[in-house]
């Protein structure tokens, strides 16, 4: 049985379908949910799932090194063989990052190699695009760049803003993400691309 960590940093969403995903014969459970800020709402939905958590507030370290340190130390403890980065705004420096390569994931709400980054909603209605998504990929040093694990994809709509767009998306990150991931837990890493659902607003 796989263990996996999630990180997060908000309000956890897509950590709290990826530990409900993980039941009955799907080969990982989730071990901890590890957050950056201690009021992130995921915490409590996480407590209530019955998953171990701990917070490692990145405000109180010198530099990211020493965040980085006592984030180890929370994940030694837990000893996941597996990292699932879920709504989680820190950038992990290169060493953290080799440590984890190629079992670390992330999950992102652009349709990657486009729009890298923050803003992805607003960016992809600015430039006219015909449709958006997510993309859940392998971590490497380089920032929303790693091996392409699994995308979705919605319509841009002609009325859409970027809070309508990033909810459609969502909905979309909260199939993929277990999917992908438990694909990844088996061992398999041939990419997935879900087909599209007419998810009326
Ligand atoms: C979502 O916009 C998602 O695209 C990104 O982080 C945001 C919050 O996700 N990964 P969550 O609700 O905390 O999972």
């Amino acid at each position: 049985m796989k263990r996996v960590a999630i990180l997060i940093s908000g309000g956890g969403s897509n950590m709290v379908r990826l530990v409900e995903s993980m039941t009955g014969d799907h080969p990982a459970r989730s071990c901890l949910v590890l957050a950056n800020d201690p009021t992130a709402g995921g915490l409590a939905k996480a407590a209530a799932l019955g998953v171990p958590t701990a917070t490692v507030d990145h405000r109180t370290y010198p530099d990211r090194a020493a965040f980085e340190v006592a984030l180890q130390a929370e994940l030694d403890a837990a000893r996941p063989d597996m990292l699932a980065l879920a709504g989680f705004m820190r950038i992990l420096t290169e060493p953290f990052v080799r440590q984890w390569q190629g079992r670390m994931l992330n999950i992102h709400p652009s349709l990657l190699p486009k729009y890298p980054g923050l803003h992805t909603h607003a960016r992809a209605i600015e430039a006219g695009d015909a449709e958006a998504g997510c993309t859940v990929h392998e971590v490497i040093p380089d920032i929303d760049a790693g091996p392409i694990l699994g995308q979705a994809r919605v319509p841009v709509r002609p009325d859409d803003t970027p809070d309508r767009l990033a909810a459609r998306v969502l909905a979309q990150e909260h199939r993929l993400y277990p999917a992908v991931l438990r694909r990844f837990a088996a061992g398999r890493r041939e990419r997935l691309d879900l087909p599209p659902v007419d998810a009326m607003d």
